[in-house]
């Protein structure tokens, strides 16, 4: 894989600026991958993570701050798309010194790339971040932050289900539905409330025994079943992942009874190919990038100043960008996937290139 687009190469990655960055003595390693700038300052969080090889951490920071272009750009984020990744494992390498470290190759950057949060990083590593950089979001609410960004995620993924509900069924609501939650953990909780709040039925599943304990207290009507592939296989009308990645894979999409997939978990198909196996079989997947924006909303608020309604009314918006995208799918002849490629790719050409006028 070659980061530098050309002809040659169609499996570069066309990518602005990858950066690496060491510090020996703290024992950073870390890579910062900017896809994008065409819309404004690169955003996307820090995932620390034990990958088995550069070579793996590398791929990773690639695919991931291409993916958050797309993000942003359907979010209708002044924003790029970039991601930074901090090699090793987050309980053993993280310090104040690695990520004061790290906060300095950022602040490097001179604003090219705003971090936050992701895998394997806090609001607290954030603020620890924020002593070295100005370039970073997603801070404690002590440090005038917004703090945790996944009750805005759950309430986007709520609005996407909606549109897609409405696409399907005629009317953008979930009542009467069953709506089917593969994690509950803090996206999947506040998404199970606003879906009971709305008239649904949610049958759920969780690894973690705590998490199940949470839906007995809180919302005794929600039917628990013993795992992901019981889940899968319910009758559901809707399926929301809400895990890890890769739920939507050769396995799972057989084996589907859901009409409708949308949920918050990132990078849900497997590998290319499986939005097509969906729609063949006739489920419509809300992309997962799209309904899912409402923490990078969010956190893109903060920069300026955070305002709750007003980053609120931005996630609400995802339920008309799910619309529209479903509805460009169908004018098109393509999967909603490939509609929302297409509509980002759209959003970056055109307000993108307005930065060829010259401006002294
Ligand atoms: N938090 C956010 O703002 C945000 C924003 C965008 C995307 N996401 C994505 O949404 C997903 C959930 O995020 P979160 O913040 O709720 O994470 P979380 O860690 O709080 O919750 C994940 C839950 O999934 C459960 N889980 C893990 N493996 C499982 C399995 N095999 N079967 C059933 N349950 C399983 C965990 O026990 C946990 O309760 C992740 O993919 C994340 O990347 C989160």
């Amino acid at each position: 894989m070659g980061v530098f687009a050309s002809t040659d190469d169609p499996g570069a990655t066309g990518h602005e600026q990858v950066v690496f960055c060491q510090d020996k003595q703290s024992g950073l390693k870390a890579i910062i991958g900017i896809y994008s700038t065409a819309l404004g300052p690169a955003l996307g969080g820090t995932r620390c993570y034990p990958y088995a090889s550069e070579e793996a951490a590398l791929a990773d920071v690639l695919d991931l701050s291409r993916g958050m272009a797309y993000k942003n750009a359907l979010a209708g984020l002044d924003h790029g798309g970039g991601k930074a990744v901090i090699w090793g494992d987050p309980d053993q390498v993280k310090s104040e010194a690695l990520l004061r470290a790290y906060g300095r190759f950022v602040q490097s950057l001179g604003g090219r790339y705003y971090t936050a949060c992701d895998v394997g990083t806090y609001v607290a590593d954030m603020d620890v971040v924020a002593r070295e950089t100005r370039y970073v979001t997603g801070r404690s609410v002590e440090h005038g932050g917004a703090g945790d960004s996944s009750v805005l995620t759950a309430w986007g993924v709520f609005q996407g289900m909606r549109a897609a509900a409405e696409h399907v069924w005629g009317s953008p609501t979930l009542r009467g539905r069953r709506v089917g939650v593969a994690g509950l953990g803090k996206v999947g909780k506040h998404l199970t409330g606003h879906l009971i709040e709305d008239g649904a039925e949610v049958v759920a599943t969780d690894v973690d025994p705590r998490a199940l304990e949470w839906a007995r207290v809180h919302h005794p009507g929600v039917d628990l079943v013993a795992d992901v592939s019981a889940l899968v296989a319910a009758d559901i009308d809707v399926y929301a992942p809400c895990a890890l990645g890769g739920a939507l894979d050769d396995d799972t999409v057989p084996a589907l009874r859901a009409k409708v997939v949308a949920g918050g978990a990132n990078n849900q198909l497997a590998h290319p190919g499986i939005e097509k196996l969906l729609a063949d079989r006739g489920v419509l997947y809300a992309p997962d990038y799209v309904v899912n924006a409402g923490g990078v909303i969010q956190v893109a608020d903060e920069i300026d100043g955070f305002n709750f309604e007003r980053a609120k009314l931005r996630a609400t918006r995802i339920y008309d960008t799910t619309r529209q995208i479903l509805r460009l799918a169908d004018d098109e002849g393509v999967p909603p996937a490939v509609a929302a490629d297409r509509l980002a790719e759209r959003r970056m050409a055109d307000v993108g290139r307005l930065r060829t006028i010259h401006l002294r």
